[in-house]
C-alpha cells in the first residue's frame, strides 16, 4: 500500500493506493458521489429547460463569451447528452427526467442511419443504448440495430477494420483513417450481435479490435491516434496524430478510448487479449511520471510545457470508467490500484476544481474539458463527453461500490 498527499481543487486529499474508498481524513465518498449527482441532475434540468424550446439542437459546449454553443444531431457528441439524463433517469427513477431523455434522444434519432462516419456508435448508443436497457422499448431496439447495420457497411475487410472519418475532401489525406476512438463504437456492435443473435457483427467487432491491437500499438503500449491503411494492401500506410501533440505522443484522449474500448470488448468477448491490452494500457497510463497525483492527465502526457499545460477533464472522466469496470476483472492487487486511482479521479472531477457550481458553466457538469488543442478547437471548456463518462462513473461507483441507496 502506498499513500500519497496531494491537491485537488481547495482540498488537501489522502491516496491510499489500495483501493478503499476513504483514507484517513478524508471526505467519504459516497457523500462526494452523491451530491456530484446532484449537481449533475440540477444542471441537466437546466440545460434540458434551456433548450426545451430550440427543437432539433442539443448542447455542444460554452464559448469563450460565455454563451451555450449548440449542435445539429449529426455532430458526433449529439448523443452525449440524451445519455446523461437516462443516466440520471437510472440513478432517480424520475420519470420527469425519463420524459426529457426520450426528447432529446427523439433529437438523435435520424443518425441511426448515418454511414458517412464511425461515430454512430457514439450517438445512438450513448442515446437509445441506455435508453433501451432502461425501459425496453421495442422502438429503441430497433433503432439500435439499423444503426449497428449502419456502421458495419464502413468494416473493408481487406483492412480488418471500420473506417473512421471519410472519404471527404477533408479526410482524403488519408486512403483508409482508423482512430483508436472508434474502439468505443464497438459496444454498438457487440450488444447488436447478441441481442439479435448476429455473430457476423460480434466477428467483425472482434477483427476491428485485433487489426487495431496489431496495428495502432506503440511497444510501450501507448497509442497513435489516426492509423491509416493502404486499400490495397490492407497494411498501415501512415501513423499519426489529428488531435494530439505530435504523431509520436501519448495524446490523452486517445489512451482513454483505448483503455475503455479494451476493458469494454472483454466484457462483452472474455477474450483475454483485449483484458491484458486495457491492463497493458491502464498500467503504463497511472505509472507514467506524467500523469498527476490528482488523476486528470494533461491534454497529451508529452505536451511540451508539463506540468503548465492543460488538464483534460473528458480524458479522465473516461479514464475513470474503464478504471472502475477494469477494476472488477483483473487480478485483485491490479484492481485495488485501479481502483484507487479512479476513486481519486472521482474526487479531484467532483471537488470546486472541475465541478461546476449549481447554475453556472452554462448548466454543463464538468470544466476544464480539451477537445482539440492542436486546432485550437474546444480548449479548457465544458464537454459533453466529459460530462457523460464522469455520471456514467458515478453510476458505476454507486451500483458497483456498495453506495446505492444510501442518499
Ligand atoms: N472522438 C473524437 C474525440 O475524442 O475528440
Amino acid at each position: 500500500m502506498r499513500s500519497l498527499m496531494i491537491m485537488t481543487g481547495c482540498a488537501m486529499l489522502l491516496w491510499t493506493g489500495d483501493g478503499r474508498a476513504d483514507g484517513p481524513g478524508e471526505a467519504p465518498l459516497r457523500g462526494i458521489v452523491n451530491h456530484a449527482l446532484d449537481v449533475a441532475r440540477m444542471q441537466s434540468l437546466a440545460m434540458a429547460a434551456t433548450l426545451n424550446s430550440r427543437p432539433g439542437l442539443l448542447p455542444r459546449t460554452l464559448g469563450k463569451d460565455g454563451v451555450l454553443v449548440t449542435c445539429a444531431p449529426d455532430w458526433w457528441t449529439s448523443g452525449f447528452v440524451p445519455g446523461v439524463l437516462w443516466y440520471l433517469y437510472e440513478d432517480t427513477k424520475d420519470t420527469a427526467i425519463a420524459s426529457l431523455a426520450r426528447a432529446f434522444s427523439a433529437r438523435v434519432e435520424s443518425q441511426k442511419y448515418v454511414t458517412g462516419h464511425h461515430d454512430v456508435g457514439f450517438m445512438i448508443f450513448c442515446s437509445f443504448g441506455n435508453g433501451y436497457r432502461l425501459t425496453h422499448d421495442p422502438a429503441y431496439r430497433e433503432v439500435i440495430r439499423t444503426a449497428a447495420t449502419s456502421l458495419s457497411t464502413r468494416f473493408d475487410p481487406r483492412v480488418g477494420a471500420i473506417r473512421s472519418w471519410g472519404p471527404s475532401p477533408s479526410t482524403n489525406k488519408w486512403q483508409y483513417p482508423v482512430i483508436i476512438d472508434n474502439m468505443m463504437n464497438l459496444e454498438l456492435l457487440e450488444w447488436t450481435a447478441k441481442e439479435f443473435g448476429l455473430p457476423a457483427l460480434d466477428r467483425l467487432a472482434r477483427t476491428h479490435a485485433n487489426t487495431t491491437m496489431r496495428h495502432h500499438f506503440r511497444a510501450d503500449l501507448s497509442t497513435y491516434h489516426v492509423v491509416s491503411y493502404d486499400t490495397l494492401t490492407g497494411l498501415p500506410e501512415q501513423k499519426q496524430t489529428h488531435q494530439g501533440y505530435s504523431d509520436g505522443s501519448m495524446w490523452a484522449r486517445g489512451q482513454a478510448w483505448g483503455l475503455y474500448g479494451y476493458t469494454m470488448m472483454f466484457r462483452e468477448t472474455g477474450d483475454t487479449a483485449y483484458l491484458h491490452r486495457a491492463e497493458g494500457m491502464a498500467d503504463l497510463i497511472i505509472h507514467h511520471p506524467h500523469f498527476p497525483a490528482d488523476g486528470i492527465p494533461y491534454w497529451d502526457f508529452d505536451a511540451p510545457g508539463i506540468p503548465d499545460e492543460l488538464r483534460d477533464a473528458s480524458a479522465g472522466a473516461i479514464m475513470c470508467s474503464a478504471l472502475l469496470e477494469l477494476s472488477r476483472f483483473t487480478d485483485p492487487q491490479r484492481g485495488a490500484a485501479y481502483r484507487g486511482v479512479a476513486e481519486t479521479q472521482l474526487r479531484t472531477l467532483a471537488s470546486p476544481a472541475y465541478l461546476a457550481g449549481e447554475g453556472t458553466n452554462g448548466n454543463f457538469i464538468l470544466r476544464h474539458g480539451v477537445g482539440h488543442k492542436p486546432g485550437n478547437s474546444e480548449v479548457d471548456v465544458p464537454l459533453t463527453y466529459a460530462d457523460y463518462y464522469f455520471v456514467e462513473a458515478l453510476i458505476r461507483y454507486k451500483a458497483w461500490m456498495g453506495t446505492g441507496a444510501q442518499r
